[in-house]
């Protein structure tokens, strides 16, 4: 069976499936979510699609339209053939860490996962598995490009990684000629306590300082911050990330804010929200999180408005991106492009590989 069939079937079956016994439910959809990536990734359609009349120049680079995958969805690298031939505006692998990761695991379920398809969204407590940024690297080293398809990697310190060697992995995709790069500052999903701004600063600072400031070529680097950003502290973020020298701010990563969201989802999946995140916590994405990212996009364009960086500064929104209405909010709201993850798989089980073409229709 073609993912695009077995995506079409299992969208119908989502809605009973997700009925069974919650830990049934996470059982099956943890392992499956996998199995089916996997397929996904090995098969990219026959035939390639270029979308006309969307494209901008964002920090040099051409980008053809402005949408792409978001982080999490090839973390090893895999995939580029798939979605440049379905026409995204770009590719997005990782995110990797340094040390080779296997990922969460609970009560024998490894990389959990449940979706909650009534309500266009999941939860996910994956823990950052992937093979780490060397073999990433090599992997996307000497890739073919499609015109205006950039090659972007996502890039965290998780487990026993430092920041040296989250530097020394960036380099290596410098290395290996790589577009653009996003820093994940957000994974719900790790052990490690983040800690609060200062901490933040900390770290992006210590990137400025031993990576931005020896790129040795036109290397735009994003920092990918949670939906759970305060409205009150996007203006100091993004003034931080400005004079750090960064090129870019995401907004953003998925939600910890469990009671919140569960007054969005559908009745019928608020069992298996309850039993998921009390038995693994996780990040909630997809529709729950649209308000919230466009309210963070539009903070941070007002604070951009008032400055005059030296630097190309652009604005990613993620986050319940659903359709082209969705697309064209952000970019009214000031975002220069848009990343999906929950959005792009119900539209793939809709249209399959023309999943971008009927997008762009709208835009
Ligand atoms: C299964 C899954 C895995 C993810 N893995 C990553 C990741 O490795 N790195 C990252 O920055 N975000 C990751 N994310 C978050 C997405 O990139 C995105 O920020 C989030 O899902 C919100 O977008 P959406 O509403 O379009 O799903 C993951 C999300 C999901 C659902």
């Amino acid at each position: 069976m073609t993912p695009e069939v077995l995506a079409g079937v299992e969208s119908r079956l989502r809605p009973l499936l997700t009925c069974l016994p919650s830990t049934l439910a996470v059982r099956i959809y943890s392992a499956g979510r996998r199995r089916f990536l996997d397929s996904f990734a090995r098969r990219p359609p026959r035939q390639s699609f270029a979308p006309q009349g969307l494209e901008r120049t964002l920090w040099g680079l051409s980008f053809r339209s402005p949408i792409c995958n978001a982080a999490g969805m090839f973390k090893n690298g895999q995939g580029y053939e798939v979605v440049a031939r379905q026409g995204a505006g770009a590719y997005l692998a990782g995110t990797t860490t340094h040390q080779l990761r296997r990922g969460n695991r609970r009560r024998g379920v490894a990389q959990p996962f449940a979706p909650y398809p009534r309500s266009g969204a999941a939860s996910n407590w994956l823990g950052l598995p992937n093979v780490g940024h060397e073999a990433v690297a090599g992997r996307l080293e000497g890739l073919e490009r499609h015109q205006g398809c950039p090659i972007g990697v996502s890039a965290a310190i998780a487990g026993e990684d430092n920041l040296e060697q989250l530097v020394a992995g960036l380099e290596r995709y410098q290395a290996a000629a790589v577009d653009f790069l996003e820093i994940n500052d957000s994974c719900p999903n790790t052990a490690e306590d983040p800690g609060g701004f200062e901490q933040m600063r900390g770290r992006l600072s210590y990137l400025a300082e031993h990576f931005l400031a020896h790129r040795q070529r036109d290397l735009p680097v994003v920092v990918k911050l949670s939906c759970d950003t305060a409205i009150a502290d996007v203006s100091q973020v993004v003034t931080t990330l400005v004079e750090l020298g960064f090129d870019g701010v995401n907004f953003g990563n998925t939600s910890t804010d469990y009671s919140r969201h569960r007054d969005r989802l559908a009745r019928s999946e608020v069992g298996l929200y309850d039993r998921f995140t009390s038995t693994f916590g996780g990040g909630v994405s997809g529709r729950p999180l649209k308000e919230d990212s466009l309210r963070l996009v539009e903070a941070a364009a007002e604070v951009l408005a008032e400055q005059t960086p030296d630097q190309e500064f652009h604005i990613v929104r993620t986050g319940g991106i659903e359709d082209a209405s969705d697309v064209q909010r952000s970019l009214d709201a000031g975002a220069s492009l848009c990343q999906w993850y929950s959005g792009y798989f119900e539209a793939f089980a809709r249209h399959g590989h023309g999943l971008y073409r009927e997008l762009y229709r709208g835009l």
